[in-house]
């Protein structure tokens, strides 16, 4: 079956997903229901569907202006290296004209820098409190 791309999250099952990333041990530690309310707060959402089924997702924070955040970059294992990853990536972009777009991986660069990203200063982190204490 062919894969369709939508930036919809409507008809998304945030429990379905959540089991599919931990399969695939991509899973972050958040609650189905705080999977959901991460991506419906974002700017820009792209999902690779089979079928019912998500086996991509990508997700941009953005100010809507000059800078723009790229995370929840996942494809399904069995479905890499097929440009899934690429064309969600080019989808978020199509929303993030004339924006500085940035993001951080511990091991993908090589993915990166084939979808036109370069490496560019350092990547710096703090987590406020406890991871995902917060509501939800
Ligand atoms: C990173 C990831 C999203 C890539 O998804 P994908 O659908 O396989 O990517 P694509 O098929 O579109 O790859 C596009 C190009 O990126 C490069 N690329 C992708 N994965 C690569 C890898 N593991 N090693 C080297 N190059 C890679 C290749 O040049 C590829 O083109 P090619 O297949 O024609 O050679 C996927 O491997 C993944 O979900 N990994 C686990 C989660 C993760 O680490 N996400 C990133 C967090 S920052």
């Amino acid at each position: 079956m062919a894969i369709v791309y939508t930036t919809s999250s409507d008809g998304v099952d945030w429990t379905r997903l959540k089991a599919a990333l931990a399969e695939d041990h991509f899973d972050n530690g958040r609650t189905a229901a705080q999977m959901e309310r991460s991506f419906r707060a974002s700017y820009r959402c792209v999902y690779a569907l089979d079928g019912d089924r998500v086996v991509g997702t990508a997700r941009a924070l953005s100010d809507g202006v000059c800078n723009a955040y790229i995370v929840d970059m996942w494809t399904q294992s069995s479905y890499r290296r097929r440009g899934i990853g690429r064309r969600m990536l080019e989808l978020l972009c199509q929303a993030l004209k004339g924006q500085h777009v940035y993001l951080f991986t511990d091991d993908q660069q090589d993915f990166y820098a084939a979808c036109g990203f370069s490496q560019r200063g350092a990547g710096l982190e703090r987590i406020v409190g406890r991871w995902l204490e917060n509501e939800g």
